[in-house]
């Protein structure tokens, strides 16, 4: 089981519970083209179209862009699910304070949310978009 698949699982789980508002599993499953299309957007540049950390913009970069697809791997073999959502929405590095070239893409993902258990057994608020990129993500890992 890939570590994508694990955080659909969580948010089946989520959608079960019957909170709302929760998209329906047709929803999420459209999220993850979502996840796919955002990725391509705001984050290939730098991290390249398959995550190795290869786009285009690296080059220019004083830091280089971490390698999307050894996540798992640098984890010990378990996608990690909250520092990575952390790290993208820009709160692991006090809002604005991070100093790295990458931007924080809290307010781009914003918008709808729904509850999902990231692994530490609590249902978190979650924005939609958020959840669907770090599915993208998860597919990047290597089996
Ligand atoms: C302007 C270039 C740039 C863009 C755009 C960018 N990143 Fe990054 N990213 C970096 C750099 C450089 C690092 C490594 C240094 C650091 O952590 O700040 C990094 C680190 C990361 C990490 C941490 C990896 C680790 O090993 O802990 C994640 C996760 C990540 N990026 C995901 C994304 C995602 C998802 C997007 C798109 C929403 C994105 N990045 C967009 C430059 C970028």
């Amino acid at each position: 089981m890939t570590a994508g698949r694990m955080l659909w699982a969580a948010a089946g789980l989520a959608a079960l519970g019957g909170c709302s508002p929760e998209p329906s599993g047709g929803d999420v499953a459209m999220s993850q083209t979502a996840g796919q299309a955002f990725y391509l957007d705001y984050c290939s540049a730098c991290h390249g179209r398959t995550g190795r950390g290869d786009g285009p913009a690296a080059p220019g970069l004083s830091v280089r862009p971490a390698d999307l697809t050894r996540l798992s791997e640098r984890n010990g073999g378990t996608f990690p699910i909250l520092p990575v959502m952390g790290r993208i929405y820009g709160y692991t590095q006090g809002r604005g304070g991070g100093g790295g070239p990458m931007p924080e893409f809290g307010p781009l993902l914003d918008g709808d949310t729904m509850l999902v258990d990231l692994g530490d057994g609590v249902l978190t608020p979650t924005p939609v978009k958020l959840i669907a990129l770090v599915n993208h993500l998860g597919a990047l890992q290597p089996d």
